[in-house]
């Protein structure tokens, strides 16, 4: 892996107007590799994780296993971890700043020191963002729970098994607590988790640890033991960055086969895709071709939802698509409160988009014109490149650093399907 550094001076310049053609592979998870890398924290043993996306996200999540005390070795596209001892159990407020998911350290930390202080997270720019319902479990777990000085203390006090139901669907909340109780002896419930691709492929990390984990619907069934075993695990392809190609090859009325990727996980990315007017079919398994048969874009309804249903992390692509549709669309957002951010950057383009409390009303436009825009966020970066890739003339993506937190290569991977795409610096 090779080292990433955050560069505030990046911006990408897109010429659009150029169909993507080509054949092209999906990196692994993100949001499945960065539990995982934590699971491994659960077991003195060595653990190995391979398809890991060298990633800006990757990059801090091993920087805080080291500050732990870990050692972490980077091979290409794989990370194994050392976590025989840890000599810290703080994730400092710069750690939890750089990455909101460092809070998914707090389950592994109370399992092997017993005790965990991890900053607590601000809210972000997608929304408030609390952590509520990660702190309610570790409480009914029988864990102390302290927020003091802008930092969470937790303390085990009673070791015991736990039903617990979550008030809210959350994703990290739920990972936390799959992996506290993987360690927890006895039968516990939890009701009302998360289901996404990324949760279930922390469960199957954790059975390979030796947890005993049933899930029917949204409820699992765990038996925990105290002595979790190293694992070795190839993590999921990024379904997002997945629908992110998907959309780019259809809005330039392109022709694009995309590799290494699991179909089961994008569905609902698929039947909008369809609804949308975009061809899609399976040569082989993982793996699919999306092009367009006529020149429109049908408008859509969307409302995001947990999965399976609509992500939330494919709403900003979404609407830039949706800007240039043959009718009006709207888009629903169900999951943050603030996650339009994007709206502004895309009207500087020529878009036609009204935002009223969580729906955005976007009537499509016969084109969008490149302009200088700003990214708010990681999903809104991925959304400003796909306007630029089919507005006319130039564009250019400022503070692309967003994107690198969470897509591997994304220029690269579009230049080879040939996007006029580039990444410059100011100087
Ligand atoms: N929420 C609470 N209290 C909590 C936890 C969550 O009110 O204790 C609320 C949140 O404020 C939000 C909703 O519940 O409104 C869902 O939040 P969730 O906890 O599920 O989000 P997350 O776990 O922080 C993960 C992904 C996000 C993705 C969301 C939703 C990781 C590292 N992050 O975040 O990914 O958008 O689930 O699917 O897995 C991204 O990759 O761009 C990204 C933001």
């Amino acid at each position: 892996m090779k080292t990433i550094t955050l560069s505030t001076s990046e911006y990408f310049c897109i010429r659009g107007g150029f169909p993507l053609r080509g054949e092209i592979e999906v990196s692994g998870s993100k949001n499945a590799s960065l539990p995982i890398l934590m699971a491994s924290l659960l077991s003195e043993d060595e653990s190995e994780i391979f398809n890991t996306p060298d990633l800006l996200d990757i990059q801090n999540t091993i920087e805080l296993l080291e500050n732990l005390g870990v050692e972490v070795l980077c091979g290409d596209k794989s990370i194994r971890v050392y976590p025989r001892e840890i000599t810290n159990c703080k994730a400092s407020d710069e750690t939890v700043r750089k990455m909101r998911a460092s809070v998914l350290v707090m389950g592994p930390l109370l399992v092997r020191c017993s005790k965990a202080v991890v900053s607590m997270p601000g809210g972000c720019s997608i929304g408030v963002r609390p952590v509520d319902q990660h702190l309610k479990f570790f409480s009914e777990a029988g864990v102390k729970v302290d927020v003091k000085h802008g930092y969470i203390h937790l303390e085990i006090e009673r070791i015991k098994p736990v039903e617990f139901t979550f008030d809210l669907i959350t994703v990290t909340g739920t990972e936390n607590a799959l992996m506290f109780l993987s360690s927890i002896e006895g039968k516990s419930i939890l009701r009302n988790i998360a289901i996404e691709p990324e949760v279930m492929d922390l469960v199957e990390v954790l059975r390979k640890m030796g947890a005993e984990i049933e899930i029917e619907e949204r409820t699992a069934i765990i038996r925990g033991t105290k002595d979790l075993k190293g694992f070795r695990h190839k993590v999921i392809p990024d379904r997002i960055e997945a629908g992110t190609l998907m959309v780019s090859a259809f809005v330039t009325k392109g022709d694009v086969t995309i590799k290494n990727l699991n179909t089961s996980h994008i569905t609902a990315i698929i039947k909008a895709l369809k609804e949308a007017g975009a061809e899609i079919e399976f040569p082989e398994e993982n793996s699919l071709r999306i092009f367009s048969k006529g020149d429109t874009i049908n408008p859509l309804c969307i409302e995001t939802r947990e999965y399976p249903g609509f992500p939330t992390d494919m709403q900003a692509q979404f609407m830039a698509m949706l800007s240039v549709a043959d009718g009006e669309s709207f888009i629903r957002e169900n999951i943050f409160e603030n996650r339009f951010q994007h709206v502004m950057e895309l009207k500087r383009m020529g878009a036609n988009i009204e935002v009223s409390g969580n729906t955005a009303y976007i009537k499509g436009v016969p084109k969008l014109t490149g302009a200088e825009v700003f990214s708010t966020d990681l999903r809104a970066s991925a959304s400003l490149v796909i306007a630029g890739l089919i507005a006319e003339g130039e564009t250019i993506v400022r503070d692309i650093y967003h994107l690198d937190r969470g897509y591997e290569k994304l220029d690269k991977k579009l230049k080879r399907l040939g996007a006029h795409i580039e990444r410059l610096e100011t100087s």
